[in-house]
């Protein structure tokens, strides 16, 4: 009796209302996500660790962890976080140098964000280490070498300054992925602009992945 309420509770809502809705909760594009997974499998042996830099909520930190759970693969899994949103030199450097509104409230997200309570929602993964760090000053060394890097954290200084720095601990055959580098970004065409410039420097080629990735491999 209790089980056809319910049920019949929930085919109400389902109905009348948008609570079950089936909703993309990604930042990312499925490309994206789809890339990340298939980079796993094929390089399941070449000796490497998997780092994400800005996580925000840590949905795609999740998926990945489930990935690495079905498929029992040996890694070790950083993250790299200010869990405070954007620093304060980053936003100034988009105001002063790239023509950003100090008044822009996209700078203003993922402020909702604290270390203690992200970590303790991965407590179970015992493979992922969270680091509270501005990335532009973080010791990759540490956690080096890795194999797989996705970089997320949208503007410019902390993109080029975290890609100068990660590029070193690539293993050969590594690769990193940055996020929003090809869509027309607005707030967030710091990392199109960073990732663009690192690829001239180090004259490698421009990698694009969907609509919003570019891939940096490591020879
Ligand atoms: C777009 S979100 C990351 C989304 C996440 N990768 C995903 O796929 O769901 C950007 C994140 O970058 C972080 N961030 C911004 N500037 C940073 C910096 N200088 N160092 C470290 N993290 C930073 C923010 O706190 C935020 O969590």
């Amino acid at each position: 009796m209790k089980k056809l309420l319910h049920e019949f509770l929930k085919k109400l809502v389902f109905k009348y209302t948008k609570i079950l809705d089936p909703k993309y909760q990604y930042l990312v594009e499925p490309i994206q996500l789809a890339f990340l997974v298939n980079f796993l499998i094929e390089k399941k042996n070449l000796n490497g660790n998997i780092l994400e830099v800005g996580v925000d909520k840590g949905f795609t930190t999740r998926f990945l962890c489930e990935h690495i759970n079905s498929e029992k693969l040996d890694v070790q899994y950083f993250v790299v976080d200010t869990f405070n949103s954007f620093t304060q030199e980053d936003i100034n450097y988009e105001v002063l140098n790239r023509g950003k509104s100090q008044y822009n409230t996209d700078f203003m997200n993922f402020r909702f964000n604290d270390y203690k309570t992200w970590s303790s929602k991965f407590k179970n993964f015992t493979f992922l280490k969270p680091y509270q760090s501005d990335c532009s000053v973080f010791d990759y060394n540490m956690i080096g070498p890795l194999k797989l890097v996705f970089l997320d954290v949208d503007l410019y200084l902390p993109t080029i300054r975290a890609l100068h720095l990660i590029y070193e601990q690539m293993v050969p055959g590594g690769c990193i992925m940055v996020d929003n580098v090809s869509m027309n970004c607005d707030s967030y065409d710091g990392a199109h602009e960073a990732y663009h410039e690192f690829c001239k420097i180090k004259n490698l080629q421009v990698n694009l992945i969907g609509n919003n990735a570019g891939i940096i491999y490591k020879s």
